[in-house]
């Protein structure tokens, strides 16, 4: 795959996969790291004479209902606002309109990719005549979709096969950033690792505790980790399917793995502390303590490196923000190279104020876990003319 800046693109139409997955609350767009960092490659496009046809997914569609929740239109509405340039907006991402209309007008996005996901898994199931009838709209497609280049998708490793391709400014810089942790990674290396759920992650948790001298757990996932070991977790959200492979890497990775000893939880509509082993069933957890804190602090001391992925609970509700912030206290005394992944911890980040801690925030959640873990990217794979090697 080649670099942007060594296509021609003059007088062609380009088709640009981009990461808008954004979160959405009421109508609102939660963070907009993603939808600023986008913009270097829109322009230079536009600048250099091309026709530009934007996709994206948006969440995951499992039913209809789901797109109801998941247009991308509220997101082309603030892109146009920030380009300060009309976007025309196709609701149908198979349009047989969307050919002529990318002819006639130098933007266009379309609705979301994974709309084709219901009912038939088109999109995420890389089907070949999807990936066809999407490459057949332009001349020539880049990928500046980060957030994605750990799945093959019809919208991504699919087009790419029947045009030729290249990525974008976003992805050159993730490249660049995440560099780090990639190569040579100055030891000790801690990641810190919080997000809602187990499910999506522990395939890469395993990969990451070779990599890694440290992996220290908070947020939702350190519940199945604690639950995993014996304790009572109460109503706390729990991925039960995995307590056994959870359950088998406390017992392989002992000396690595670090879990919480004390949990904010809120109890019959009253926030406490208690140690790991006083929760009892009314209790919700939604943050890590006081004494996980201090223990995770020597961890932060002693690190050359570290990488974080999720939050260490529920931020955006104050009474259960301390856990992640002190963290990102701790990181700006620190002098180790420190790097975040991942919708909710940039979130977390720009919101909080903490981003001159911080010497790269990558806009990949999974798409980064999976590249520290193989140090490889699907979109990437296979790909005789990787200019990247
Ligand atoms: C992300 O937010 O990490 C990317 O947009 C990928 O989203 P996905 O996990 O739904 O594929």
């Amino acid at each position: 795959m080649k670099y942007i800046e060594d296509i021609d693109v003059l007088g062609k139409k380009v088709i640009l996969r981009l990461d808008l997955n954004v979160t959405i609350d009421h109508g609102n767009i939660i963070d907009e790291t993603k939808i600023k960092k986008s913009i270097p490659t829109i322009k230079y496009l536009l600048n250099h004479g091309a026709h530009v046809l934007i996709m994206s997914h948006l969440g995951k569609i499992k039913n209809e209902k789901d797109k109801e929740n998941n247009s991308l239109k509220v997101v082309c509405n603030r892109l146009s606002e920030l380009l300060e340039e009309q976007i025309l907006f196709i609701d149908d991402p198979l349009s047989e309109q969307l050919q002529s209309c990318l002819e006639d007008n130098c933007l266009v996005m379309m609705e979301n990719t994974r709309f084709l996901d219901y009912p038939n898994k088109r999109e995420s199931g890389c089907d070949d005549e999807l990936a066809k009838f999407w490459a057949s709209l332009g001349d020539v497609f880049i990928n500046d979709a980060f957030g994605t280049t750990h799945r093959r998708h019809a919208s991504n490793c699919g087009i790419a096969k029947y045009l030729p391709s290249g990525y974008g400014f976003l992805i050159n810089e993730e490249l660049v950033g995440l560099e780090p942790i990639i190569n040579n990674v100055q030891k000790p290396f801690v990641v810190v690792m919080g997000g809602a759920k187990v499910d999506d992650k522990i395939k890469l948790i395993s990969s990451l505790l070779e990599e890694c001298d440290y992996l220290l757990v908070g947020g939702g996932i350190a519940n199945t980790f604690l639950r995993a070991l014996g304790y009572n977790i109460g109503n706390s959200l729990c991925s039960y399917e995995y307590l056994e492979e959870v359950r088998n890497l406390c017992g392989k990775y002992s000396e690595k793995l670090v879990v919480p000893t004390d949990v904010i939880v809120e109890d019959s509509g009253v926030t406490r502390r208690c140690y790991v082993n006083e929760i009892t069933n009314d209790c919700t957890i939604f943050d890590i303590g006081d004494d996980t804190l201090f223990k995770y602090e020597k961890y932060i001391q002693l690190a050359s490196t570290i990488f974080q992925n999720g939050t260490m609970g529920k931020y955006e509700d104050e009474n259960y923000r301390n856990g992640t912030e002190s963290l990102f206290k701790m990181y700006d005394q620190s002098d180790a190279i420190i790097i975040a992944g991942g919708g909710d911890a940039v979130a977390a980040v720009n919101t909080l104020g903490y981003e001159k801690a911080f010497d790269f925030l990558s806009t990949g959640g999974g798409a980064t876990l999976e590249y520290i873990a193989t140090k490889k990217l699907k979109c990437f794979e296979g790909d005789k003319n990787d200019s990247r090697s």
